[in-house]
């Protein structure tokens, strides 16, 4: 049997109209998922425990870890890839340092040293996912619920995922230390995977997701309070947009092929992929804010103009309405101005040819 129909072998048939259904081909991993990061978050001390697991409770879309899985399927099917599934895998829950050293004034506190019987990590036993691919997907996920964490402080977030946010439950104060703990413990795993150039990749990705963070705080490079429309504003937005979302997403399709010693181009291929399907789901978050309900949507819309941002569809808008570029400057903080800015279409911008040509084939 081949790799591919090893891989579909008894996989549920997709919906009709669709001829894969990505998240059956990873489902059952993806089942586990929330309970290895729960293990992986685990802390002796028990409001740290609760801020820290609070966001794992309230189920989100998975769409980073799904990714990094689904790319450790398609690269597993490569025949050049420099190494054998029948290969034992390197062990991604052994430590460095002796466990009395990690484990020192903190006794019992790390599940990541000494799991017991009870919190045994679970596995779907994909043939064709690695252990160490496995562990990326869930360090993909904590770095991105510990950013979640940091930015619902930021945005003075009321709910997510349709929950209070943990801002509102916790304070300030323990979501910020408690995203911080999450990057602590995403920080080891990573160390575990025996990877330097993986390692690499993902400590990049939390100092870009810090940039871009930084970046959105201003709408312009400049930051003047009468802006004018030119190019460099789109491509101000674009690399915001790449440091804040798919940075995250590029790089680990790229480590998913890395660990999975996938050939150089394929390797790459995986980093492109990652990287324009990160912008197209940021261009289409910014567009569902000016589009939907928040029923449809699961969490508050309009919001991007209440926070003072000016997201693709009000470039759009402001491209040929320079009017607007003092409300930009001002960050719509004048009463009406949120008001004023909604007569505005930034009609089609999802076809303008300049995303089309950033984005890519
Ligand atoms: C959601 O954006 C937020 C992000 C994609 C990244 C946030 C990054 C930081 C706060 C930097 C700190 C990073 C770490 C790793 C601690 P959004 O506000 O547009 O989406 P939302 O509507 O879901 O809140
Ligand atoms: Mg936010």
């Amino acid at each position: 049997m081949s790799a591919a129909q090893a891989i579909f072998k008894g996989m549920p048939k997709a919906p009709p109209g669709i001829s894969v259904d990505p998240l059956r081909m990873v489902g059952k991993e993806l089942k586990f998922l929330t309970k290895n990061i729960r293990q992986l978050l685990g802390s002796g001390h028990p409001a740290l425990d609760k801020v820290a697991k609070y966001y794992t409770h309230s189920e989100g879309k998975h769409m980073r870890p799904m990714l990094v899985l689904l790319m450790s399927q398609a690269t597993a099917l490569d025949p050049r890839k420099h190494h054998s599934y029948t290969d034992k895998p390197s062990p991604v829950d052994s430590s460095f340092s002796a466990p009395s050293i990690l484990e020192d004034a903190n006794p019992e506190m790390n599940p990541l040293v000494a799991p017991n019987a009870d919190s045994k990590y679970d596995i779907a036993g994909d043939d064709y996912i690695l252990p160490s691919q496995r562990r990326l997907a869930e360090i993909t996920e904590l770095i991105h619920t510990a950013s979640l964490l940091h930015d619902d402080v930021i945005d003075n977030a009321v709910t997510r995922r349709a929950n209070s946010s943990a801002n509102l439950a916790f304070g300030n104060k323990m979501a910020v230390l408690a995203g911080d703990f999450m990057l602590g413990r995403a920080s080891v795993a990573l160390a575990r995977l025996r990877d330097p150039e993986v390692t690499e990749l993902m400590a990049t990705v939390i100092a870009n997701l810090v940039e871009g963070e930084f970046m959105q705080l201003k709408n312009t490079a400049q930051d003047e309070s009468k802006p004018v429309y030119t190019d460099e504003t789109l491509s101000y937005y674009l690399q915001k947009t790449y440091l804040k979302t798919a940075s995250l997403i590029s790089k680990s399709c790229r480590s998913a092929a890395v660990l999975g010693r996938s050939a150089p181009e394929v390797i790459e291929a995986s980093y492109a992929y990652g990287r324009n399907l990160g912008l197209a789901f940021q261009l289409v978050d910014d567009m569902l804010d000016y589009t939907v309900t928040e029923a449809e949507m699961g969490k508050p819309v309009g919001a991007d103009l209440e926070l003072g941002l000016a997201t693709a569809p009000l470039l759009f808008a402001w491209k040929s309405n320079p009017e607007l570029g003092p409300l930009v400057g001002r960050k719509f903080r004048e009463e009406g101005d949120v008001q004023r800015v909604s007569v505005y279409n930034g009609a089609a911008w999802y076809d303008n040819t300049d995303i089309c040509f950033f984005l890519g084939p």
